[in-house]
């Protein structure tokens, strides 16, 4: 498949997109919002890919926001369809149904910090800043900025990130639970390696239902959420992996899960 702003390579069972438009800050304009949105749909699709690391191109920034050259020129109607496209994307990364690491290289503000939000984990360089300055624009967060944040970080640190628009270092970013883990600049995407190497032996049919349970469970009554859970744990006890991993252990070896 081939992109103008973005860049997809592959390190066996891990797939590496970068957002490359260094010029502006990797600023996700229409075209790269479309382009996340047919890779990940691709990625999805394709079993040999069990982790997607998701970074930003150069040393500055993951993602410094939306464009704001097009955001400029949103009318009432076209600025709901942007939203509600970002959104689309955005949650299509959440659901991908595979771990997706956001290595988190400079700059991840506005729409770049939300992006990092919708990965399912996220590592941050030392030199990382973090937050939504969308109000210093006379804007709010559009791809899902307020719901995210206030789910990950709850609802007082993300009031105070939002309103004041202010970014935050990578280590306060940790500190609040926005990142998983800071590292070096210079060691991050070897630990986004390491890390997504790891995940990629784990079974993909239970990562996939771990990510599902949490995703979808969050936003059910605990008791719904519970039922969600134990109907998934059924769907994984009837997989191959799940007796190659229990035999394995049995066994006192690694095992060796295949997706089925
Ligand atoms: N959109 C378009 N262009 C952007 C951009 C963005 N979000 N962020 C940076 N750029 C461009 C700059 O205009 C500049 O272009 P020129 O070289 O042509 O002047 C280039 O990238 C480099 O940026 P700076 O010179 O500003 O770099 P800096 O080191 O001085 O500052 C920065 C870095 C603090 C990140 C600053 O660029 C900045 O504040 N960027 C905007 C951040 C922002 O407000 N993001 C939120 C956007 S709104 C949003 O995302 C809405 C939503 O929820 C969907």
């Amino acid at each position: 498949m081939a992109f103008d702003n973005l860049l997809l390579e592959r390190d066996d069972a891990v797939a590496i997109v970068t957002i490359n438009r260094p010029k502006v800050l990797n600023a996700l304009n229409a075209r790269t919002l479309d382009e996340l949105h047919r890779v990940v749909l691709d990625l999805k699709r394709d079993d040999s890919v069990r982790v997607v690391i998701l970074t930003g191109a150069g040393d500055k920034a993951f993602v410094a926001g939306a464009d704001i050259n097009e955001l400029a020129v949103q009318t009432p109607t076209s600025g709901r369809e942007l939203a509600l496209t970002g959104q689309r994307v955005f949650d299509a990364i959440e659901n991908l149904g595979k771990p997706v690491v956001a290595a988190i290289n400079g700059y991840a503000l506005g729409g770049g910090c939300e992006l990092v939000m919708a990965c399912t984990l996220r590592l941050a360089a030392d030199t990382a800043k973090l937050g939504q300055p969308e109000i210093t624009l006379g804007i709010i967060p559009g791809y899902g900025g307020t719901q995210r944040l206030s789910r990950l970080v709850g609802k007082g640190k993300a009031m105070e990130l939002i309103l004041s628009g202010a970014p935050i270092s990578a280590s306060e970013a940790e500190r609040i639970g926005l990142v998983n883990r800071v590292v070096p600049a210079a060691e991050l995407m070897k630990e986004a390696r390491m890390l997504a190497g790891q995940l990629a032996k784990r079974a993909p049919i239970a990562m996939h239902y771990i990510i599902d349970a949490i995703n979808k469970g969050l936003e059910m009554p605990f008791a719904e959420a519970s039922a969600y859970e134990a109907t998934l744990f059924g769907l994984v006890a009837a997989t191959d992996d799940m007796r190659e991993g229990t035999r394995a252990f049995l066994e006192k070896r690694q095992p060796e899960f295949k997706g089925k």
